[in-house]
């Protein structure tokens, strides 16, 4: 908080508005009081100025290319950390103790079977439904195992809802993947990591013993730490928007889902991979870059751009690691993999991606890896929804723990009709 204030004139008079400073990142000026003052609006779509909320999750500096979470910066979480302590430390601020970790992942393993009566849901979906269309309904669904047990004015009751959902996400994501290739559900392993767990529910089968790859493993679990949780994106903002309401959590969480399934977000995963496919060969490539930068052309480079980095996005130095270390692992020689590095060589080099500020983001390697995991393009949001539900749990808890908390209610510039008589169908 500063004294610093910025000078409103409306043309009916002036005022002045609060500037309101964080611990690091740009100064914000507080228009809260502007309706009230001046009787106008401020006018923002897309939100490309306006800050949702005060948090203390995660900072990013776009123009610098750094994302912290609770501080701590993402390369030395990738490097050092696991997906379940990076969950801790959104979730409650610090870094567990030996104790307060062992804790937190025996919590996390007791909860990660879901209700046997949900697993009817999957049968009313069809075979080839998109897994992210059965992640919406399964997670909606849990609202109507969870409702009466969930006060969440109650911060234990949230605990509850926040571990059961963070458990079960794996269990619903691995399920939604076997019931698309109709293989037996597979139950949980409370004897493996969070992520060792997921990858045997998904990838083994009854019949046979399955062995995590080590490789692979660490591989899945540093993917899920960079997807944790990325302030207030588009998903995130819709979890905190619904949840504002006072909405049960497993609902609002399926509202983000919904949310991160579009190209733009979560999608986007999906659609580079499927980009570099049809791209084909390094030889195609100053094609789809001409196609990119024309303006009658709605091709996009999928994997490029970010609203907020402006500078290479930090997860995507980490994944473009990742991808080496597992192709070099699976011995994969995989051509989309070179299309990949040469046409990130050669937009990097152009000057309408130098001018507009366009590098990867961490959706242009990340399909190559689950690519060569085995995962069908239809599950990389998934996987994504799954990682960022954590953040999206830390978000919404931060949220309602927040006693200055209001319902979340954007205002309009209305361009439509004025008012106007209603006329009789026979006489339009
Ligand atoms: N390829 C070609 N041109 C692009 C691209 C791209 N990928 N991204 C932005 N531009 C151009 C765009 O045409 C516009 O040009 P002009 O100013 O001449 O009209 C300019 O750059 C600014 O783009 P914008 O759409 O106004 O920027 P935005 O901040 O609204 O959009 C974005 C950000 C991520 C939606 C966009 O860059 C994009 O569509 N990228 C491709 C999809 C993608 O990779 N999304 C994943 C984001 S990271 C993971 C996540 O958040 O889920």
């Amino acid at each position: 908080m500063t004294n610093k204030s910025a000078s409103l004139n409306t043309g009916n008079g002036g005022m002045d508005l609060p500037i309101l400073s964080g611990t690091v990142g740009p100064d914000v000026i507080d228009v809260r009081k502007l309706y009230g003052s001046t009787g106008m609006f401020t006018y923002d779509p897309g939100f490309t100025s306006t800050a949702s909320c005060e948090s203390k999750i995660t900072y990013i500096d776009g123009d610098q290319g750094v994302l912290l979470h609770r501080g701590y910066p993402i390369e030395q979480l990738a490097e050092k950390s696991n997906f379940m302590e990076v969950a801790y430390l959104l979730l409650n601020g610090e870094l567990p103790s030996k104790d307060e970790y062992n804790t937190f992942v025996n919590t996390i393993s007791r909860h990660t079977m879901v209700h046997e009566q949900l697993v009817h849901f999957y049968r009313g979906f069809r075979r080839d439904a998109h897994p992210m269309a059965v992640m919406c309904g399964v997670v909606g669904a849990l609202s109507a195992f969870y409702h009466d047990s969930t006060d969440i004015n109650d911060p234990e009751q949230r605990r509850i809802a926040s571990n059961r959902m963070i458990a079960k996400i794996p269990t619903i994501a691995a399920m939604a993947y076997k019931y698309s290739v109709g293989q037996p559900f597979m139950y949980p392993d409370n004897n493996l990591s969070y992520t060792g767990n997921f990858l045997k529910m998904t990838f083994g089968v009854p019949a046979e013993e399955y062995v995590v790859d080590p490789v692979i493993e660490a591989a899945m679990d540093k993917i899920f730490i960079l997807h944790a949780d990325h302030e207030q994106n588009a998903s995130t903002s819709t979890v905190r928007l619904a949840g504002s309401s006072g909405a049960n959590p497993f609902a609002c969480i399926a509202a983000g889902i919904a949310c991160l399934w579009g190209p733009a977000h979560g999608g986007a995963n999906e659609a580079a991979l499927n980009m570099l496919r049809q791209i084909g060969s390094t030889k195609n490539i100053k094609e789809y870059v001409a196609r990119a930068k024309d303006k009658n052309d709605p091709f996009r480079l999928m994997g490029f751009g970010h609203r907020v980095y402006k500078n290479y996005d930090p997860r995507a130095k980490v994944m473009q690691k990742t991808a080496n270390e597992v192709l070099d692992r699976l011995n994969v020689q995989d051509p989309i993999f070179d299309v990949a590095r040469e046409l990130e060589h050669i937009a990097l080099n152009d000057d309408y991606f130098i001018e507009k500020k366009l590098y990867p983001n961490v959706d242009f390697y990340s399909g190559i890896i689950l690519n060569a995991i085995g995962f069908p393009t239809t599950m990389f949001t998934v996987l994504f929804a799954l990682a960022r539900t954590v953040g999206w749990i830390a978000q919404w808890n931060e949220m309602i723990g927040d006693p200055s908390q209001k319902i979340g209610r954007p205002r309009q510039l209305y361009v439509g009709a004025g008012q106007r008589d209603y006329v009789d169908i026979a006489s339009r």
